[in-house]
């Protein structure tokens, strides 16, 4: 559906349009990213699957930490918009972003299992000795990035260096409530049969310079999702949404650089059910 609002950002995944100067549009659309390629292929109503977990997790935090919805609806900004456009878009609060993004680790996988290889701990952080990949951490690990500029890659930071962008007691805030976030989530997660091995939290401050959490929370975009009936400590376990698409884009002579390839049809409805059953699994509703 056409938006008649400027578009201020569009990322692999999400788009964004200025409402106002105190309002943004976000729209998630069906787009499917595999290393780091937007594919030609969508995925039917991922996008709406997405915002909709998102507002869940914000929803259940909001104890926790204010979020940058507003509850206005999509229709009051886009009179035209269709049930579509109303479950894959949010009215958000324009905030002033923070340079850096929050990252928790559960689990010792990905960068953080390279780095410990290298180093024998994660982001400087020390571990004990002989862990094995996808090992749970005994102790959560909260793991800064500063925000990059458009095209340039996220960069791990120390604690410290966050406390110099923003302000020790800024960094040590976000810090706390980003391992409050990710325990309570874990927690629900796990008791519905998903590992939330780590995850990304952007946030912002509003006009009254108070921490408000935005973005996306707690996806299988933002975060890695296992399936905790098919996990094992020792591998590298699939993330639980794009299994089946980077297997088979494993088995293709492709550099992994754009165009990606097409994706058959059979593995579209597949990964289509898996992000239908994460938003099951979270909200214990079917879509
Ligand atoms: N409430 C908000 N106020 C201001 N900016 C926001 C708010 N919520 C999210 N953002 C910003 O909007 C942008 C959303 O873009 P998106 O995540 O789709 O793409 P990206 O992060 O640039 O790229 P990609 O996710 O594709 O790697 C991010 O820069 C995010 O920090
Ligand atoms: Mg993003």
């Amino acid at each position: 559906m056409q938006i008649q609002l400027p578009k201020i950002h569009q990322g692999k995944v999400r788009d964004v349009y200025q409402v106002d100067d105190q309002h943004l549009l976000m729209v998630a659309s069906d787009r499917l990213s595999a290393f780091d390629v937007v594919l030609p292929d969508v995925i039917p109503q991922k996008g709406a699957l997405l915002t909709q977990i998102s507002n869940f997790w914000f929803d259940m935090m909001r104890p926790i930490i204010k979020n940058h919805l507003t509850g206005i609806p999509v229709e009051q900004v886009i009179p035209d918009a269709d049930e579509d456009l109303q479950q894959r878009a949010v009215v958000v609060k324009k905030l002033k972003a923070l340079p850096c993004e929050a990252i928790v680790r559960g689990y010792l996988i990905g960068s953080g299992w390279k780095d410990y290889l290298n180093t024998g701990g994660v982001c400087g952080i020390a571990l004990p000795k002989g862990m094995q990949q996808a090992a749970k951490l005994s102790e959560t690990l909260f793991t800064p990035s500063s925000k990059a500029a458009v095209g340039d890659h996220d960069e791990n930071i120390t604690f410290a260096q966050m406390g110099n962008l923003i302000g020790t007691e800024r960094a040590a805030q976000i810090r706390d409530v980003s391992l409050k976030i990710y325990h309570q989530a874990q927690a629900h997660a796990e008791n519905n049969g998903i590992i939330i091995a780590d995850t990304k939290f952007e946030f912002g401050l509003d006009a009254d310079d108070e921490l408000v959490l935005m973005d996306e929370v707690l996806t299988p975009d933002s975060s890695r999702f296992w399936n905790q009936s098919t996990y094992l400590v020792g591998t590298s376990p699939e993330s639980y949404d794009k299994q089946f698409i980077r297997d088979y884009l494993e088995t293709l002579d492709w550099n992994k650089q754009p165009p990606g390839p097409r994706i058959p049809a059979e593995l579209i409805n597949k990964t289509a059910e898996k992000y239908h059953e994460a938003y099951r699994r979270i909200t214990g509703q079917s879509y």
